[in-house]
């Protein structure tokens, strides 16, 4: 039995942006199993990392044409896994390498598992009228449902990113309205104001709403909205490598105007890497933590009313339509 929920287990997930998978292959995890990815001349190909000779990584050696090469007797496989050539014998070896599904779509390359087709993507705002770029996050050690929540948390911002994301001094009260569907649940903040902390203030200017969403299995999207319409969305595609390290795919989408997208790109980058370094840190400290308890309980707060639709998703529940109003200070 898989030790992941099991819509986690069947999921497909990007193990790269189609930006970064050019000559070299990639070495992946995906839920404790070790990828190659690699770019042959028709498309990209995903193999277990390892070569069925003698268990060299793959990933260590080179594409030739459509297939790759092992770096140790020099085997090489094709994107479906058969052995095409094996030097110093008339015909190639038998063996195949084991071989993934393997889709690109959407800037990324996605692979799966298990068994399921390629799903209907979580909708990324890609209309023409936004700039977008993917950003390629370095793995971090947490949780699935962990590394999630830490992007949707209301309540984090004030004590670990002070001032920059919340200011630690002044809290405004906030509707929320929590909504539960099937397939998705999302929090929706109604702040109207000057946003606190440097950050916002400087990439949205006023705020009128706040989204933090989440899709199974494991997408968190975070809309911030202005009174002329969405200022900033940013959409993460968290892959689960190990039980406690992920890898997130982090999608920016700002509306068409004001600076060039590849300055607005730079300034996006450089803004969110000391929020991630100290969303990093804290995770990292939490994943030891649990992992010092060896069993840990989580207690829900009043401001936690995403985490247990979270649970349900990757679990596979579809989530009963209800929605739940509440006031935060935030
Ligand atoms: S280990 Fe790969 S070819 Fe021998
Ligand atoms: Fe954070």
């Amino acid at each position: 039995m898989s030790a992941y929920p099991h819509a986690v287990s069947a999921g497909w997930f990007p193990i790269a942006t189609s930006r970064k998978l050019r000559g070299k292959p990639l070495a992946r995890m995906l839920m404790d199993t070790p990828l190659v990815v690699f770019r042959g001349e028709n498309g990209p190909a995903v193999l277990l990392d390892s070569c069925p000779h003698r268990n060299v990584a793959l990933s260590a050696g080179c594409v030739r044409g459509n297939d790759i090469e092992c770096p140790y007797h020099g085997w090489r496989f094709a994107a479906d896994g058969r052995c095409t050539a094996t030097p110093g014998a008339i015909s190639p070896a038998t063996q195949r390498a084991r071989a993934m599904p393997v889709i690109e779509r959407a800037g990324l390359i996605w692979t799966t598992l298990g068994t399921a087709p390629f799903p209907c993507l979580p909708p990324i705002i890609s209309a023409p009228g936004f700039d977008q770029f993917w950003w390629e996050i370095p793995s971090s050690r947490a949780g699935l449902a962990d590394a999630v929540e830490n992007l949707l948390d209301p309540a984090h911002p004030h004590f670990l990113h002070p001032g920059i994301v919340r200011s630690a001094k002044i809290r405004r009260p906030v509707d929320v309205t929590v909504r539960f569907q099937p397939d998705h649940a999302e929090a929706i903040y109604v702040e109207n104001s000057r946003p606190s902390a440097w950050m916002p203030r400087l990439l949205e200017g006023v705020r009128t709403i706040g989204i933090g969403r989440f899709m199974p299995p494991s997408t968190a999207q975070l809309i911030f909205e202005g009174p002329d319409g969405v200022r900033l969305a940013i959409s993460v595609f968290f892959t689960p490598e190990t039980a406690t390290s992920v890898r997130p795919f982090a999608h920016f989408a700002t509306p068409r105007r004001l600076a060039p997208a590849i300055i607005k790109r730079a300034l996006l980058i450089a803004f969110h890497v000391p929020v991630l370094r100290q969303d990093q840190a804290m995770l990292r400290k939490q994943t030891e933590n649990i992992a010092r308890l060896r069993r840990a309980n989580y207690a829900l707060g009043p401001l936690d009313p995403l985490r247990p639709a979270i649970t349900a998703l990757m679990a596979g529940d579809t989530l009963a339509a209800a929605e739940q109003r509440l006031t935060l200070y935030l």
